[in-house]
């Protein structure tokens, strides 16, 4: 079995959770599969090592995951998007729709300065919502966003192309 095949048949598929029509996609059985979470940070980190990237950021919860160990392999500082009132400091909040809600993301605003490059990272690209919000948090603290890397791609939702319009390309892993 080649890395993608096996970062693909380590992930599981849940019906009707946590709403009626949903499919989750479920990362826990992955990253209990050291092989598989291994390659997932290994195909990441190989993929960015020169793009000129000067932060990595991972968007709460299970983006934080993936983020933070690539970040390490790149020798990167790690920057954590969270959920609201998680953040100590002076933060800039965005809001955005989910597949299943509505929902906050917060940043510290002086966790990006102009002039980085930033790398955003998160398990799992559905509407692109979450990733939309993090853009415009890094752009309207001057940062700049060129790339986004993900395990788990759902191309029917259309993310992928929301990110590409906001000039954003996304490198998926598996669908
Ligand atoms: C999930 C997932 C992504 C996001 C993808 O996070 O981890 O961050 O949804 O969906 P989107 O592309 O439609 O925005 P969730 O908000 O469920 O939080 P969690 O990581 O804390 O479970
Ligand atoms: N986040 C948004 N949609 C999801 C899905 N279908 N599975 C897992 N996480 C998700």
């Amino acid at each position: 079995m080649n890395k993608l095949e096996l970062i693909k048949s380590s992930i599981k598929s849940i019906p009707d959770y946590p709403k009626a029509g949903i499919v989750f996609r479920d990362i826990t059985s992955l990253v209990e599969t050291p092989e598989a979470f291994h390659a997932c940070i290994n195909i990441i980190t190989e993929e960015f090592k020169n793009k000129g990237i000067t932060k990595v950021i991972g968007t709460e919860s299970r983006g934080f995951i993936f983020g933070a160990p690539v970040a390490l392999a790149l020798g990167l500082p790690f920057v954590l998007v969270r959920k609201p009132g998680k953040l100590p400091r002076e933060t800039l909040a965005q809001s955005y729709e989910l597949e299943y809600g509505q929902d906050t993301l917060e940043i510290h605003t002086d966790s990006i300065v102009e002039g980085d490059n930033v790398l955003i990272i998160d398990d799992l690209l559905a509407t692109g919502g979450t990733v939309d919000a993090t853009v415009k948090l890094v752009r309207a603290l001057k940062g700049d966003v060129k790339h986004a890397a993900f395990i788990i791609n759902l191309p029917e939702l259309g993310g992928e192309q929301r990110l590409k319009e906001m000039g954003v390309t996304p490198f998926c892993l598996v669908d």
